[in-house]
């Protein structure tokens, strides 16, 4: 009997993502009550794309981020990275495919305060097993592709808050991730800053890295390809984003601080 050929056979688009949850579900037992995060989400994220997460303060956003991001497993369903069901990791193997799959951004930079943007850039490689001078390398590709080459040796404390966003960004970016999560990247930056960190999302995506960002804003959502609206721990809408603005242009009509 002929074996079906495989490899000629086109992917489907469930094969190709590089996200796929398949109806997840989150519970969380507080003492008696049980708070129902997620309940029923579904869907797949294509290499290369850049999605926005929005919904109200409580929706489920940081529970799918979390899970997205190997921080935590769904109670029930499964969540297919790059193909492989991680749902039912245990924390060490979660860990391991979050240091070499996974890069984080958040609200706050969370850089140490006594060490340079290119240490504090590093310090995700020290987990893994490449020599201290591919390391350094690595650290200063990332720190250029930020913006930053030339505040390798500056400190958190002599860099504006959106410099040490783009510090953070580099440090997500300094292992080689599939996938870069930012929960709220703008959350504490004037509108200008945040503009120009989405001018650098957009930069990295452009080079295929696939982005989902959590955000509150419109105006911020409006700079990723796709969004997708939480409510009551669902996805209620997604959609394209069309007329997508580009941060780089938007950024030549926003005053600078000398203006
Ligand atoms: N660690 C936790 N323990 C108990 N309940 C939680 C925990 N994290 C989130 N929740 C609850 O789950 C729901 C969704 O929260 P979250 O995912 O943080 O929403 P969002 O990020 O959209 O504000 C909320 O009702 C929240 O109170
Ligand atoms: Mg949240």
């Amino acid at each position: 009997m002929p074996a079906i050929n495989q490899s000629t056979r086109a992917l489907t688009a469930a094969e190709t993502a590089v996200i796929r949850v398949e109806d997840i579900h989150k519970y969380y037992e507080l003492g008696e009550t049980r708070v129902h995060a997620l309940r029923g989400v579904s869907v797949a994220v294509q290499p290369g794309e850049f999605v926005a997460v929005m919904g109200a303060s409580g929706s489920g956003k940081s529970t799918f981020m979390n899970i997205l991001g190997c921080l935590d497993r769904p109670s029930s369903g499964r969540y297919l990275l790059e193909g492989v069901d991680v749902s039912q990791h245990d924390k060490r193997a979660l860990a391991l495919i979050r240091n070499q799959k996974i890069g984080f951004v958040f609200q706050g930079f969370n850089l140490l305060a006594r060490t340079t943007a290119l240490e504090n850039t590093e310090l995700p490689t020290l987990y893994s097993k490449v020599s201290k001078e591919e390391r350094h390398r690595r650290a200063v590709e990332a720190l250029a592709m930020v913006g930053l080459a030339d505040r390798a040796e500056h400190f958190p404390s002599q860099m504006s808050g959106g410099q040490q966003q783009r510090v953070a960004v580099a440090r997500a970016l300094v292992n080689r991730p599939s996938i870069l999560l930012a929960d709220e990247p703008t959350g504490n930056l004037d509108s200008r800053t945040s503009v120009e960190i989405m001018e650098v999302f957009q930069g990295l995506n452009d080079k295929g890295l696939t982005i989902v960002m959590v955000t509150h804003e419109h105006d911020i959502a409006e700079f990723a390809k796709r969004v997708l609206i939480f409510r009551d721990g669902k996805i209620r809408k997604d959609e394209a984003v069309r007329s997508r603005p580009r941060a780089a242009e938007v950024l030549k009509t926003l005053p600078t601080l000398e203006d």
